[in-house]
């Protein structure tokens, strides 16, 4: 029995922290709004799936490699990208609560009250007044909307609230010793533009030829003011994105193409289609002429995972506009100089860590009366869980520690296995269990004899006997990314 509610979600934060995957940000502090720590099982399964990404984009496909680039970038990056002057959004305060909210996470909140009471068209209405009013930056009006509808600050349960303002949503801080404007330097919130303004650097270093791609994985950084549910918005969080320069008017076939790649991505790594959908953007960003998210359906309802925009050529002319520096491509199958194209994949790895950790949990019961079993473990796809065996000597005496030993020494040099003797054999399957280990690997008597071990599927609970000779073979089968690459 998987299970799909939101009242799940809570257990999920709960297992993340108790089983050491994320932990609050300076917890005996008592933590730091939308920052979180990820443990030592988190950080494994937060690589794997970063390595994943990595490889895919610079090994499978041929045409992209990838850069590091810094996270403090030059203030003009910030102008060019359009950040400085339009990364905002509309927040409104309740001066009871003293609270601040998105506007329109606030208005989204009460159209979905309206819904909940069977109010299906009112929300709706609602909805697209909302959306009229922001598109027309209407902040006067907002205000109005929200006083004349009555909406209440969920603390105080009043509607006293201050006028509509713009927050900018970077985080500043000066560098060099001198705190004046001009040393005020941002924390990128998007990786995208250290790509950007490298593209030249790569494509001339990299010999590269259009179609290409620069991929990124990094740091980014929102003062979000509305960060909610756990790891899904953050203060820092991580993205991993991938800029394709292309010929300007074959962008919407690199559109599709990407569209298509990513959806499938996710798929390969075991999220089923039923909880993936696209969800194409109504209200274009200003530097682009398609756009669509990626979504799936966490506890709390569909939400974007990753974001492919097709953003035209609007980073690098603005870059070639305030840097005097020409973004220039010469296309010798064309004979012409353009700027070229971007299509973007944009995806946060901490939101689809959240999204496997989500689709993994399971609560099993099993058999009936007095054989009633009850199970929680984390069906994460063998290539991203954090250990993939774990061996155990049935008991501690007889030679079996040594012989488990033995197995472990042999497979960690491949695999990031466990050796544990500690506790009965069923807390031992049910300590992996909890954290998604794929296989445990029990030594009994008999090993000693045949040189066989039990090995325990995770997800069934059935134990077969295999050679040890074989451990290595089909552990390295389960795990393998090239079984995921195989799908794209
Ligand atoms: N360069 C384009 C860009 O940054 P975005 O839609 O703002 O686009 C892309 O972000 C992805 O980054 C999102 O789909 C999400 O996975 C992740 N992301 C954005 N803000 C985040 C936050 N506050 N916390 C965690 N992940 C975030």
């Amino acid at each position: 029995m998987s299970i799909e509610n939101a009242g799940v979600f809570p257990k999920i934060i709960a297992h993340a922290k108790e089983y050491g995957f994320v932990f609050p940000s300076s917890e005996i502090y008592d933590g730091l709004q939308a920052v979180y720590d990820y443990g030592q099982n988190g950080v494994e399964l937060k690589n794997n799936l970063k390595q994943l990404w990595w490889k895919t984009m610079t090994q499978i496909h041929e045409n992209i490699v990838g850069i590091d680039a810094a996270i403090f970038m030059h203030p003009s990056t910030w102008v060019a990208s359009g950040h400085v002057a339009s990364f905002n959004d509309p927040m409104i305060d309740n001066k009871d609560s003293k609270k601040r909210y998105r506007v329109d996470h606030l208005i989204e909140g009460y159209a979905d009250q309206l819904a909940a009471e069977g109010k299906a068209d009112k929300a709706q209405a609602v909805l697209d007044e909302m959306n009229r009013l922001l598109a027309a930056e209407d902040f006067a009006g907002l205000h109005r909307f929200i006083t004349d509808e009555g909406i209440k600050c969920p603390i105080s349960g009043t509607a006293n609230w201050t006028e509509v303002r713009q927050f900018n949503l970077m985080f500043s801080t000066q560098i060099g010793s001198v705190a004046d404007e001009a040393n005020t330097i941002y924390l990128r919130p998007e990786t995208a533009q250290g790509i950007f303004v490298n593209f030249l650097n790569v494509q001339k270093t990299g010999r590269m030829k259009i179609p290409f791609g620069i991929a990124q994985i990094g740091k980014a950084f929102r003062n979000e003011i509305v960060a909610r549910q756990f790891i899904f918005r953050m203060r820092e969080f991580e993205q991993m994105e991938m800029q394709f320069f292309v010929r300007p008017g074959t962008e919407m076939e690199w559109y599709n193409f990407w569209k298509e790649m990513r959806m499938k991505w996710h798929k390969a790594l075991g999220i089923p289609e039923s909880k993936l959908k696209y969800h194409d953007h109504e209200k274009l960003a200003h530097y682009a002429n398609a756009a669509l998210d990626i979504e799936f359906q966490f506890p709390f309802g569909f939400k974007e995972i990753e974001g492919i925009h097709s953003r035209t050529d609007f980073d690098l002319r603005n870059h070639q506009e305030l840097s005097k520096k020409k973004q220039q491509y010469f296309d010798n199958e064309i004979n012409q100089n353009y700027i070229p194209y971007v299509v973007e994949t944009s995806v946060g790895a901490d939101r689809i860590f959240l999204m496997h950790l989500c689709n993994a949990y399971t609560e099993e019961v099993t058999g009936e009366g007095e054989n009633r079993k009850e199970r929680t473990f984390l069906k994460l796809h063998p290539a991203i869980a954090p250990v993939k065996a774990a061996i155990f000597p049935l008991t501690k005496k007889d030679g079996l520690p040594e012989k488990a030993e033995q197995i472990y020494k042999a497979l960690k040099t491949d695999f990031r296995v466990v050796y544990e003797e500690k506790d009965s054999i069923g807390k031992r399957y049910t300590r992996q269990d909890l954290i998604g280990t794929p296989f445990c690997i029990a030594v009994d008597h008999q090993t000693l004899e045949d040189d066989t071990v039990t090995i325990r599927d995770r997800d069934t609970a059935a134990q077969r006997r295999v050679p040890i000779a074989a451990l290595r073979d089909e552990i390295g089968h389960a795990v393998s990314f090239a079984r995921v690459f195989e799908k794209l």
